[in-house]
């Protein structure tokens, strides 16, 4: 067995820790990051963003060329779907997405140790080597990022063939004619859409009332009649109580949440989208006296550190919302801090995005939380029916909706609903960042013909001015 000595020793190199081992050697440290995948970019590059972006993006344009582009006077042959082909394209999005942190691994001098990593007390890391073998790390800090799995349940055993989880959803080898989604939130309805463009009817079943529970009502309710309108069911306020797997399918039992008569769904493939858990299996967490908090994550402070002097934790396995650029944002703030900078997130900055189509992105606080925290706040709505580049792209669902300080008119959260929402969500981002007001947005000139008008609408609106509704 051999030993080595790192200033940092990371583990897990997903989106937090990969970008946190970069940081840390920019910053002139010696790191090494130790990963038991065999490719680096963690769930997000490999079984996560990545991929299911991809799909996401190639099923919208074979949706588009079927459905869609007869409007713009577009005419096509008989449009075909080559699975096996737009699942190579998603296979070669992840490829280079993950060389690319190989490569970045190497320019910046961290050494990727293949292994599954246990921490053996402060400063010590033990690796069971892939290649077989043992290596002891020692290290001034250790970085945990070890991400988080999928949560099942015990009436839906994922086999990834019949009941599957997101990984065997980005992976199915043909397109069921009936899904059913357990679970209305973001993997449901990202995956979901790409097997309903490709031919499936899907199904979601959603235990709460609402799908999409954490994001604004108004934004949940409006984009399941859009959902509904492209052929997706929905059963709310209902569970799942039993399966029986067969060749060609399960039939599932549900029942009313609330209790009630059962009846059941045949579906040839169902996804259980139910959340994520904090990964922390076979860590030695309780071995070194790594504390957990009452979910399971790892319990840190406001600076990552951990109970156990020189471990930090970051990403999924920490508190807070479990997406990829707030892993990222952890990583480079926690190396900061361990250079003796002043690295910071600002969690009410974060922005969340979902990839269907329409997208829906928001950022800051929603309707409810700022009602049951008690602040008075005024509402500006612009609907993209009324934006000219909406109108001339035929994708006019949705609306931007900012929610100001009733006092300040310091903008406090963004909620959208439409085109490319995705991509307009920076610039409320940076609004929060900045502490702008819905006035400084109102004030700034956006260009035209541009979906970004209809958040200067919106801005307008909040003061009762908008020029185009
Ligand atoms: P992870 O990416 O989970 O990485 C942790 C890594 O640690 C893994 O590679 C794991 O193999 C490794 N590891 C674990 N234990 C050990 C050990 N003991 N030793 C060595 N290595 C270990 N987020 C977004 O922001 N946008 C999206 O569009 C988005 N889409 C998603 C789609 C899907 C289908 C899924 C499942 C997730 C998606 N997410 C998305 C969430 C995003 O993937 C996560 O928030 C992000 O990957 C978390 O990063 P992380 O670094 O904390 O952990
Ligand atoms: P989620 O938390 O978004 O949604 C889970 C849904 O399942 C909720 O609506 C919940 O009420 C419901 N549910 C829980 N238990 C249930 C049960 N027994 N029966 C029926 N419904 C039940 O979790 P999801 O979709 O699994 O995604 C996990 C995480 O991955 C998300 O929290 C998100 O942070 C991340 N992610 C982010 C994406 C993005 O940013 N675009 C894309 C995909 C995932």
């Amino acid at each position: 067995m051999s030993e080595q000595n790192f200033d940092l020793v990371v583990i897990g190199a997903g989106p937090g820790g990969y970008v946190c081992a970069i940081r840390a050697a920019q910053l002139g440290m010696k790191v090494a990051c130790v990963e038991k995948r065999e490719t680096l970019g963690g769930t997000c590059l490999n079984v996560g963003c990545i991929p299911s972006k991809a799909l996401l993006q190639a099923s919208e344009k074979f949706e588009e060329a079927s459905h869609g582009l007869a409007a713009f006077g577009v005419k096509t042959g008989k449009v075909e779907l080559d699975l096996k082909a737009m699942m190579g394209h998603k296979d070669k999005t992840v490829k280079s997405n993950v060389d690319g942190v190989a490569y970045l691994f190497k320019k910046n001098k961290v050494e990727w140790i293949k292994g599954a990593a246990k921490v053996a007390g402060a400063g010590k890391v033990d690796v069971a080597l892939n290649a077989g073998g043992t290596q002891t790390l020692a290290a001034k800090n250790i970085v945990i990022a070890t991400g988080s799995d999928v949560v099942s349940i015990p009436a839906l055993p994922i086999d990834e063939k019949r009941i599957v989880s997101s990984t065997g959803a980005l992976a199915l080898p043909d397109v069921p004619k009936t899904m059913v989604l357990v679970g209305g939130g973001v993997i449901g309805l990202e995956m979901g859409s790409v097997w309903q463009r490709l031919g499936a009817k899907v199904t979601v079943v959603e235990f709460l009332d609402r799908i999409m529970p954490g994001m604004d009502g108004e934004v949940s309710k409006q984009m399941q009649r859009i959902l509904q309108k492209q052929g997706m069911a929905f059963k709310l306020s209902t569970k799942v109580t039993g399966a029986k797997v067969a060749a060609k399918g399960v039939t599932l039992t549900v029942e009313p949440a609330g209790g009630g008569a059962a009846e059941t769904i045949d579906a040839e493939i169902v996804l259980v989208a139910i959340g994520r858990r904090p990964f922390t299996d076979g860590l030695g967490l309780k071995e070194s006296g790594v504390a957990l908090d009452e979910k399971g994550r790892i319990a840190i402070d406001a600076h990552y550190r951990t109970n156990v002097p020189g471990i930090y934790a970051i990403g999924d396995v920490v508190v807070g919302p479990m997406l990829a650029h707030k892993a990222e944002d952890e990583g480079m703030a926690v190396a900061e801090i361990l250079a003796g900078q002043h690295g910071h997130v600002n969690y009410d900055a974060i922005p969340s995005v979902v990839y269907t189509w329409p997208e829906v992105a928001s950022v800051g606080r929603t309707e409810e939380q700022l009602k049951a925290d008690g602040v008075a706040y005024k509402i500006g709505k612009f609907p993209f029916t009324a934006n000219g580049r909406a109108r001339a792209q035929n994708s006019t669902d949705g609306f931007v909706k900012i929610l100001a300080d009733a006092a300040t008119d310091r903008v406090l959260g963004v909620h959208m609903v439409g085109p490319s929402v995705g991509e307009l969500v920076a610039e409320m981002a940076l609004a929060i960042e900045f502490g702008a007001s819905s006035e400084d947005i109102a004030r700034t000139c956006h260009a035209h013909p541009t979906l970004t008008e209809a958040v200067r609408e919106a801005a307008l609106a909040v003061d009762g001015r908008p020029i185009h509704i």
